[in-house]
């Protein structure tokens, strides 16, 4: 295996954690000439004189395929995701120079994100006993983590929610734990932060918690 930039770069995402001292997650989708890719990652470009534009480059890259494996030639998709402790937005490039975004390189084209704080999350909507009584009665079936919830989070959310809140969305202790954050942020559409869910994703999040929230 050598490590290659991907092809083609999709979205690019930035946010600033305001924690003390600040952290910045940056999550980038792209996609790669083939299949096989492996072990994608972000790599910051380091300067020599700060750029005036006042971006900081990223190259995409992962790990392609050794010479002489079978690989598909079609546009797969791929997720990176970095993140950088300890920045100092306002003074990144030095006293008085801020950071004004970010962009990240594929081969034929390069995106980018400008600077954005972090939102503030609306408090997760109650629902009251007897919506609860009235929900179960619909579900019949029994939903289990593995099979219906695991599935529907994306290496990116497993990352990103790592990085900004220390939970695993794809272990079930954790996301049993947090049943009703991750159920809030679903239905008022907050999480994921780059799109929301489909509805019938949303409903079947709060089916599996109505049903017992089972591993
Ligand atoms: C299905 C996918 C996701 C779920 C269920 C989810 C869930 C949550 C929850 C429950 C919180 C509140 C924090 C807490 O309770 O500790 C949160 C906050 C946050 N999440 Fe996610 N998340 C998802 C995907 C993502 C992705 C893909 C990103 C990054 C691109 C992201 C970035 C953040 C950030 C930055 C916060 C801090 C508060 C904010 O900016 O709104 N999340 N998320």
């Amino acid at each position: 295996m050598s490590i290659s930039k991907i092809y083609t770069i999709d979205t690019v995402d930035m946010t600033l954690i305001k924690t003390n001292p600040p952290s910045l997650v940056i999550c980038s989708s792209g996609r790669t000439a083939t299949s096989g890719w492996k072990s994608p990652f972000l790599s910051k470009y380091i300067y020599v004189t700060p750029p005036e534009d006042g971006i900081q480059e990223f190259d995409f890259l992962a790990d392609s395929p050794a010479p002489g494996t079978i690989t598909i030639p079609v546009l797969t998709p791929i997720h990176g995701d970095t993140l950088l402790l300890d920045v100092d937005v306002a003074n990144y490039w030095g006293e008085g120079m801020p950071l004004m975004g970010v962009r990240v390189h594929g081969v034929a084209n390069a995106k980018l994100a400008g600077m954005k704080e972090e939102p503030s999350m609306p408090a997760p909507q109650q629902l009251a006993a007897g919506d609860i009584g009235n929900y179960q009665a619909m579900v019949p079936q029994a939903l289990s983590f593995e099979a219906d919830i695991k599935p529907k989070f994306r290496t990116r959310d497993v990352v990103c929610m790592k990085a900004v809140s220390g939970f695993d969305l794809h272990n079930f202790e954790d996301v049993k734990r947090k049943a009703e954050d991750i159920n809030g942020t679903l239905k008022n559409k907050t999480m994921p932060k780059d799109g929301p869910w489909p509805d019938a994703d949303i409903e079947l999040f709060g089916k599996w918690i109505d049903g017992g929230m089972n591993p």
